[in-house]
């Protein structure tokens, strides 16, 4: 595993970005799943600068949301896509026939998670997974207790969980109970893992990270061992 320690947001947006022009220098065609949330949006800010510097090339990429919630539409503000859309997409030079969002409002939601898997696996799998940590270990929807073999499925998100995306929005937005979300066993598939970890409330998660000892109540621990994990944290969170 690489680590990476950084100093400020700036540095913490910087070294991500770095990470992820360097795999698409390897591989432009890359399958990426992508992250929502406060972790990932100065990652997004610094990749459009990159492309708008010509330093990297977003459009021949393909793109996957992560996880979204269930019963939510697209076009709603509050989704996840439409988040990605809004920090990111939107503003890339990338053909819409390149992503992929998850339809959280989906009429039939397990056939949109299996669509989802047959996405990415019509892909080659995928080459990047960029992931942040939630307080609790999560990575993407997948709660303590989750299975490690899961491809995308249905979960109940925790109230936890819940309570930290509330803060997001300062309208009277209400958290679905559900989220769908690509498993953990898609995600240790991946062939490169960008983990982005910071802010105060993910110390005890990212800390069971590194003592790499594997342990379902902290999802975030399935990616010891990984071959390839690349961590990208906040040196305010660093032990010892
Ligand atoms: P955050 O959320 O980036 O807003 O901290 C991360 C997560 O819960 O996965």
């Amino acid at each position: 595993m690489q680590i990476e320690w950084t100093d400020g947001e700036e540095s913490f947006a910087d070294r991500a970005a770095k990470h992820v022009a360097a795999r698409f220098a390897d591989k432009p065609t890359q399958t990426v799943a992508l992250p929502t949330g406060m972790t990932p949006v100065g990652l997004y800010r610094r990749l459009l600068a990159l492309e708008a510097a010509g330093a990297i090339r977003l459009g021949a990429a393909h793109y996957f949301n992560l996880d979204e919630y269930v019963g939510v539409p697209q076009a709603d503000s509050h989704s996840f896509a439409a988040f990605l859309h809004r920090h990111f997409l939107d503003q890339a030079a990338i053909a819409p026939g390149q992503v992929r969002l998850l339809q959280g409002d989906a009429p039939d939601i397990a056939a949109e998670a299996q669509a989802h898997d047959a996405a990415v696996a019509a892909q080659g799998g995928l080459d990047l997974a960029i992931l942040g940590l939630g307080a609790n270990g999560h990575i993407a929807f997948n709660e303590p207790g989750a299975s490690w073999d899961a491809t995308t499925h249905v979960v109940p998100l925790t109230e936890e969980t819940r309570a930290a995306n509330a803060a997001y929005f300062a309208d009277a937005f209400t958290v679905p109970s559900e989220g769908v979300t690509m498993g953990i066993g898609m995600l240790r598939a991946a062939r490169h893992i960008l983990l982005m970890v910071s802010g105060a409330s993910k110390a005890q998660a990212l800390e069971a990270f590194l003592a790499g000892r594997p342990d379902p109540s902290w999802p975030v621990t399935a990616l010891c061992g990984h071959p390839s994990v690349t961590l990208v944290a906040d040196s305010a969170l660093r032990r010892g």
